[in-house]
């Protein structure tokens, strides 16, 4: 099928079909251009939980499925590609994660939506990059936090709002990977360009960063920037919707640590494709199933992570 086919063949099944199409930012400029809408996390699943489709495509990752699937239990969502994981949110076994929970009985957990629905099961309060600083201000100073998995963002959250959480030890391995020598050189060559950085990044890359935000605050902030360059340190998709908001900047990809590609990418996001998205529409597979008491448990912490981002107008 020609791309012209398989653009109208989607166009005319998510018609027939009641569909929703959503993408993440890491996705692919194809599926980001064919998606009813694109966005971070968060945005994801404040659409999956207002929409009146039938059908909810989650052009992402699995976890991003498995919330929506969460946030709407009777839907049939589906990801284009089963494969695609989360370093992250594998870095969070939740039997150890549990375990780790009951360790301490007086604390409040915090999840980074970038998890299991097993783990979000076990938390009080799902967060993401976008929402994470204002949810834990949300709590008094001397509040007992938990906060995992993602240990770059718990030092970070802890870092700009002066508390000490209890980070679990996750990370992921794209944002991990970015190489604060290479950024430096690439500052060299555009002195004028703003770092803008998402947070899931190591400490001395947000120590020379300028911007530090998830990916529709970079977004927002180039945007915003009176300077005309940014060297963007995350999944280099984000860059295409930058391309579009701001024709007239540039943008320029941070490169990982090993190897000689100018950009990172995020190989699980990355496992979908156009083909696999016309695959999945037609064969309303492959679907998310959620285990119908973890589901009852994990849309609390969610919604209420809804709930406080629509009283902040996030
Ligand atoms: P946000 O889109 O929430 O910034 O998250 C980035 C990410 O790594 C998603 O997997
Ligand atoms: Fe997970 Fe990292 Fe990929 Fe985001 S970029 S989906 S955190 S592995």
């Amino acid at each position: 099928m020609s791309t012209k086919e398989l653009k109208e063949a989607i166009n005319q099944m998510r018609k027939e079909k009641n569909a929703l199409i959503l993408a993440h930012y890491y996705q692919t400029s194809d599926l980001q251009d064919i998606a009813d809408y694109v966005g971070d996390s968060l945005a994801l699943a404040q659409w999956a939980a207002k929409t009146t489709a039938d059908i909810i495509v989650i052009c992402g990752v699995h976890f991003m499925g498995e919330t929506a699937k969460i946030l709407c239990p009777y839907k049939k969502v589906l990801v284009p590609d089963m494969n695609a994981g989360c370093s992250l949110a594998d870095s969070c076994p939740a039997e150890d994660f549990t375990l780790f929970v009951n360790q301490h009985p007086d604390y409040t957990v915090i999840s980074y939506v970038n998890t299991t629905a097993a783990v979000k099961a076990v938390t009080d309060v799902v967060v993401t990059s976008t929402n994470a600083r204002q949810i834990v201000e949300s709590f008094p100073k001397d509040a007992k936090l938990i906060f995992g998995p993602d240990r770059n963002l718990g030092n970070y959250i802890n870092s700009i709002t002066g508390r000490n959480m209890l980070l679990w030890d996750g990370a992921c391995h794209v944002h991990e990977q970015f190489s604060l020598e290479k950024i430096l050189e690439l500052k060299k060559i555009y002195p004028e360009a703003e770092v803008i950085t998402h947070p899931e990044c190591k400490k001395p890359i947000i120590h020379i960063s300028d911007f530090v935000g998830s990916t529709s605050a970079l977004i927002k902030h180039a945007v915003k920037s009176e300077k005309k360059q940014f060297i963007v340190v995350t999944e280099s998709g984000v860059i295409h919707e930058m391309r579009k908001e701001c024709p007239d900047k540039e943008f320029i990809p941070a490169p990982p640590d090993d190897s000689t590609c100018a950009c990172n990418e995020c190989n699980f996001m990355r496992l979908n494709t156009m083909d696999k998205l016309y695959n999945c529409l037609k064969n309303e597979s492959p679907e998310i199933i959620v285990d119908e008491r973890i589901q009852k448990k994990a849309i609390i912490p969610i919604q209420r992570m809804l709930d406080i981002s629509a009283k902040l107008g996030l």
